[in-house]
């Protein structure tokens, strides 16, 4: 049996791409960073896609990557924030889900570095835009879930240790039951 993807799902600077790029590495299994990647395929930045093309076109840049990249497996694929919010998309993924969350000050404290390469943060008061975005997501983010990691006060070899662990549970407790844990 092909040995499942490991989708990392969550709200923007909840750590998906440092810790997919590190899980990847520890695991030897191939990352894919779903907005690289369509940032490679289009040749301009997720800013630049918004800001030229608009919203719309980049969320369904965003679905047919779901799409194509339901074909792979063994590989640590890091989504961009807004990937779960279209249920087809995680359909296409499949694979095991960790949901990474972190509290709207850690997200503040993460994405401030790199201001300009979110367009949906953009503006005076990002913390409440944070707030208000979270608060919209936050049930999509936990139903989807297999498991729900809180990197507030991880690292990113922290959180990627806890994602290892979770995935050992998960493949050996693969028998169907669907639940939702957190921890
Ligand atoms: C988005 C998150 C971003 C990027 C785009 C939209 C979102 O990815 O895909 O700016 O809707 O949450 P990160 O979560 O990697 O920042």
């Amino acid at each position: 049996m092909p040995v499942k993807n490991i989708v990392l799902i969550g709200f923007m600077g909840t750590g998906k791409s440092s810790v997919g790029r590190r899980l990847a590495k520890v695991l030897g299994r191939r990352l894919i960073d779903t907005d690289r990647q369509i940032e490679a395929q289009e040749g301009m930045s997720i800013a630049a896609i918004f800001s030229e093309k608009g919203e719309p076109y980049f969320r369904a840049l965003e679905a047919e990557m779901a799409r194509s990249l339901g074909q792979e497996s063994g590989c640590v694929i890091a989504t961009g924030g807004g990937m779960a919010l279209n249920p087809a998309n995680l359909d296409a993924l499949g694979g095991v889900r960790i949901v990474l969350t972190a509290t709207p000050e850690a997200i503040l404290k993460r994405t401030r570095r790199h201001a300009d390469v979110r367009p949906l943060l953009r503006g005076s008061d990002p913390l409440s835009t944070i707030r208000k975005l979270l608060a919209e997501r936050e049930e999509v983010y936990r139903r989807c879930a297999d498991w729900v990691i809180d990197t507030s006060h991880l690292s990113i070899g922290g959180t990627v240790r806890r994602v290892q662990e979770k995935v050992i549970q998960i493949e050996a407790n693969q028998t169907g039951s669907g639940d939702t844990h957190s921890g």
